[in-house]
C-alpha cells in the first residue's frame, strides 16, 4: 500500500480529530466512502472505508412509488374540482341565469335549495331582496293610486264651485235679472263658492306640506289655552247659528309646535263638533298635561259617527253625509290634515261615537317637540 497520509480523510482526522471523504478508489474501481479518526492518546489514525455509491442507488428503487402517488394526487384533484364545479359553480349559474331571466321584474324569484350552505344563502339573499323590491313597489303602487284619487277627488270638488260661479255670472253678464236684491243674492253665492274653492285649495296646500315634510316649520311655544279662545272666538257665528254651546276647559299649558298647525288641528275638531250637531247641542273641550303630554278631548252630544264609517272618516274627501257636509261648507279634508298634523308630531288621535248620540275625539301630543 503506499502511504495513506496525505489522503483528504487522513489529514482531516491528523488536524481536527476525525474527517471523511467520498472518492473513487483506483484499487477497487469503485466510489468509496472513507471515515478517519485519531486516537486521543497518540498519533495512531483509525481509516475505514465502505462502498459508497451515493442516492444513485436508492433512486430506481423510488422512482415508481414517486410517480405512483404523484398520479394519484393528480386524479384526486381533477376529481375535487369537477364536484367542486358541479356544487358550487353551478348553482351560482343558476342563480345568475335566474336573475338575468328577470329582465328588470325582480319580483318572486325563485331558486333551488344547494346542497351547499353557503350557495344557499346567496340564494336566500338575493330572494329576500326580490321580496323586498316587490313590497316596495306595492307600496308606490299603492301611494301612486292614493294620489291618483286625491287629484281626481280634488278636480272634482274644485269643478262643483267652480261651475256655480260660472251660471251666476252667466246670469247676471246676461242682463235677465233686472232686480237689484236678486243681482246682489247672485253676487253674494259667487262671492260663497269663491270661499268655498279658496278654503279647498288651502286645505289641499296644508296636506301637501305635511306630507312632504317641509322644511321650514317654525316651532314656537304655543300657549294653548290663548289659541283655544281665538278659535272659538272665530267659531261663534257658527255656533250661534246652529244654537251649539261650547265649553272649554284647558289648564295653562304651552306646546312646543308650529302655532299655525295648533290651528288648523283646533279649528278642524271643533268646527266638526259644532257643524255636526243640533240645535241645543253642546260641545267641550277639555286639555290637560299628563308626562310631558298634551291631552285634548273634543266631546260633543251631537249626530254621530254611524261605526262603519269610524275608520274611514281620517281619509281624504271623506264625508259620512256628503250633502248635508257640503252645504255646511266641508271638504272632506279636515280629519285628514289633523291626523297628518298628529303624525307630523308623532302623536296618536283615536275617536268614540256612537250614531244620535255624540262623538269624542282624543288627541295626544308631546309637549317638548319633535
Ligand atoms: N264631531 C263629529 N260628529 C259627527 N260626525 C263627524 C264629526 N267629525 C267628523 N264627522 C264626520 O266625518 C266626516 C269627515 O270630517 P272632515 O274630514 O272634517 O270633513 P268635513 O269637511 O266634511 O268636515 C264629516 O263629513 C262628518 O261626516
Ligand atoms: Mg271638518
Amino acid at each position: 500500500l503506499d502511504n495513506h497520509l496525505g489522503r483528504e480523510e487522513v489529514e482531516a482526522a491528523l488536524a481536527e480529530g476525525s474527517g471523511y471523504a467520498i472518492r473513487r478508489s483506483a484499487t477497487l474501481g469503485r466510489t468509496m466512502l472513507y471515515v478517519a479518526m485519531r486516537s486521543a492518546h497518540s498519533d495512531n489514525v483509525l481509516r475505514l472505508a465502505v462502498p459508497y455509491s451515493g442516492m444513485r442507488e436508492y433512486l430506481p428503487l423510488l422512482f415508481p412509488a414517486a410517480m405512483g402517488s404523484f398520479m394519484l394526487a393528480l386524479a384526486c384533484s381533477i376529481a375535487a374540482t369537477e364536484r367542486f364545479v358541479s356544487s358550487v359553480t353551478r348553482p351560482l349559474r343558476v342563480i345568475s341565469r335566474e336573475m338575468l331571466k328577470v329582465r328588470g321584474d325582480y319580483r318572486s324569484l325563485k331558486f333551488e335549495p344547494s346542497p351547499y350552505p353557503e350557495i344557499n344563502v346567496i340564494a336566500d339573499t338575493t330572494m329576500e331582496m326580490s321580496r323586498d323590491v316587490e313590497e316596495y313597489l306595492a307600496r308606490i303602487e299603492k301611494e301612486k293610486q292614493i294620489r291618483q284619487e286625491f287629484f281626481s277627488n280634488a278636480s272634482h270638488e274644485l269643478k262643483t264651485p267652480i261651475t256655480s260661479i260660472q251660471g251666476y255670472a252667466e246670469l247676471l253678464e246676461g242682463g235677465l235679472i233686472r232686480d237689484e236684491n236678486m243681482q246682489r243674492d247672485f253676487a253674494g253665492r259667487i262671492k260663497k263658492e269663491a270661499v268655498r274653492m279658496t278654503g279647498l285649495i288651502n286645505d289641499i296646500l296644508m296636506i301637501s306640506r305635511l306630507e312632504t315634510k317641509e322644511a321650514e316649520v317654525v316651532m314656537t311655544d304655543v300657549r294653548v289655552s290663548v289659541l283655544l279662545e281665538e278659535i272659538v272666538g272665530g267659531l261663534k257665528p257658527q255656533a250661534a247659528a246652529g244654537q251649539v254651546f261650547i265649553h272649554i276647559d284647558c289648564q295653562p299649558l304651552m306646546i312646543r309646535a308650529n302655532a299655525q298647525h295648533m290651528r288648523e288641528l283646533f279649528t278642524n275638531l271643533i268646527g266638526n263638533a259644532v257643524k255636526y250637531n243640533r240645535p241645543g247641542g253642546q260641545v267641550w273641550v277639555n286639555v290637560r298635561e299628563s308626562d310631558r303630554q298634551m291631552v285634548a278631548r273634543v266631546r260633543d252630544n251631537g249626530v254621530g259617527i254611524p261605526e262603519d264609517s269610524l275608520d274611514r272618516i281620517f281619509e281624504r274627501f271623506y264625508r259620512v253625509d256628503k250633502g248635508r257636509s257640503r252645504k255646511q261648507g266641508g271638504t272632506g279634508l279636515g280629519l285628514s290634515i289633523v291626523k297628518h298634523i298628529v303624525g307630523y308630531y308623532h302623536g296618536t288621535i283615536r275617536v268614540e261615537s256612537k250614531l244620535d248620540e255624540g262623538s269624542e275625539f282624543v288627541v295626544t301630543l308631546p309637549m317638548d317637540g319633535i
